[in-house]
């Protein structure tokens, strides 16, 4: 659990929040403000939308942690916001709801549109709602309000919301005014606002994946987390030696090839199957090392050809000598994905199966290392079986909710 704290609609909030709890669950059953609708958990429907620091945010892909010492509004907290006004009462005389479920994140979408976008025509205007879904009314009476709004406001300039749109041109953010605003002292964003994204079970012996599992240089704030490692009953130098070159190194990683190889620079691709997730990245790494301590960084930028989702992310890796002749290597993946992809980055499910992948590169490298090549045989690639990995993963999870250990 942790402390996280919020300005919400102007009033400080402050609950004990598990690490994972997205910020819409926290608005909803900490804070009690039940106006934020969550519908597909996933990012997709625009249900959840909120404003954090006056921008509109997807509240069930943030964590509320990492918004730890910001402005949120929800539904509850227009009421003196002068474009709110107008599309309150735009959306009442369009008939621009029904069941009103999306209604709450279609308003805070439509508050950005008219900030953001004074000149927008029609089809400007629906590709900006484009990621909020109604299911009750065929989206024009949306589409009429906000286009009636943004045509009010050209015919005859509002000062109030001029004044919101060069806040928000300016970087300032367009939070709106709230009626009795209360004193909120600023606060320092946790460092355990990305950090809070991963869990440890890799290490027994260390169950906070602090010692050697948290290398100098960790970045906040890039995306997801995940630390892991594996130990290898080799002497600290052998493996160091093999996890420093490159194509033996890729030789190890289930669904990784190299295209070319030239220094401390790799091209080649790494392909990903798991589940209904299915994706050959293309792309480019580099690795920086610190043969001293025996820790290396490998950075690499992808693309998926197929659903053009874009990802990077850095690979750390740190060896610890347990023993003269047993070598632990703690591993630290810092991700992030942008694309259609993107919605699959942090659930469970994908952190399991990253944490597996992790697990049968260990293999692989004592594998590599008993027998070694250079013998005049070609490194073969590790195989990899996706169906059997994927089944494993849920099949360890399903034991773990019912109580069954994994
Ligand atoms: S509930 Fe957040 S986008 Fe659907
Ligand atoms: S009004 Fe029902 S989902 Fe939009």
């Amino acid at each position: 659990m942790v402390q996280v704290t919020l300005e919400v609609n102007g009033k400080r909030v402050s609950y004990e929040a598990p690490a994972r709890m997205h910020l819409g669950d926290f608005l909803r059953d900490q804070a009690r403000l039940t106006g934020t609708h969550l519908g597909c958990e996933h990012g997709v429907c625009g249900a959840c939308t909120v404003l954090v620091d006056g921008a509109p945010v997807r509240s069930c892909i943030s964590f509320a942690v990492a918004c730890d010492g910001r402005q949120v509004t929800t539904i509850e907290g227009y009421d003196a916001d002068p474009v709110m006004q107008r599309l309150r009462a735009a959306f009442t005389k369009h008939h621009a709801l029904q069941c009103g479920y999306c209604t709450p994140g279609m308003l805070a979408t439509s508050r950005d549109i008219v900030l953001r976008l004074p000149q927008a025509d029609e089809s400007r205007v629906r590709v900006e709602l484009s990621g909020n879904l109604c299911r009750c009314t065929g989206y024009m009476g949306i589409v009429a309000a906000v286009m009636s709004v943004l045509a009010d406001l050209r015919a005859q300039p509002d000062a109030a919301v001029e004044a919101l749109r060069t806040a928000q041109a300016q970087g300032r953010g367009a939070a709106p005014a709230v009626e009795k605003p209360v004193a909120f002292a600023g606060f320092t964003p946790t460092a355990a606002s990305v950090a809070a994204s991963a869990t440890t079970p890799a290490n027994p012996a260390n169950p906070a994946g602090t010692a050697g599992a948290a290398p100098a240089g960790k970045k906040e704030g890039r995306g997801s987390q995940i630390d892991g490692g594996f130990q290898v009953p080799f002497p600290a130098a052998d493996v160091w030696a093999f996890m420093v070159d490159l194509p033996a190194l890729a030789s190890c990683l289930p669904g990784a090839s190299i295209e070319s190889h030239e220094g401390d620079r790799v091209k080649g691709r790494v392909a990903i199957k798991f589940g209904p997730m299915a994706a050959a990245f293309n792309g480019a790494a580099r690795l920086e090392r610190d043969d001293a301590a025996m820790r290396a960084v490998f950075r690499g930028a992808g693309q998926d050809s197929l659903s053009q989702s874009r990802a990077n992310g850095d690979i750390t890796y740190q060896l610890e000598a347990l023993s003269p002749t047993e070598t632990r290597v703690n591993v630290n993946l810092l991700y992030s994905l942008q694309g259609p992809l993107a919605q699959f980055s942090r659930s469970g499910l994908v952190q399991d199966f990253v944490r597996r992948m992790i697990a049968d590169f260990g293999n692989n490298v004592t594998a590599r290392l008993r027998q070694p090549a250079g013998q005049g045989e070609p490194l073969v690639q590790a195989s990899f079986n996706p169906t059997a990995m994927f089944f494993s993963v849920l099949w360890a999870r399903i034991k773990r909710w019912f109580g069954r250990g994994g």
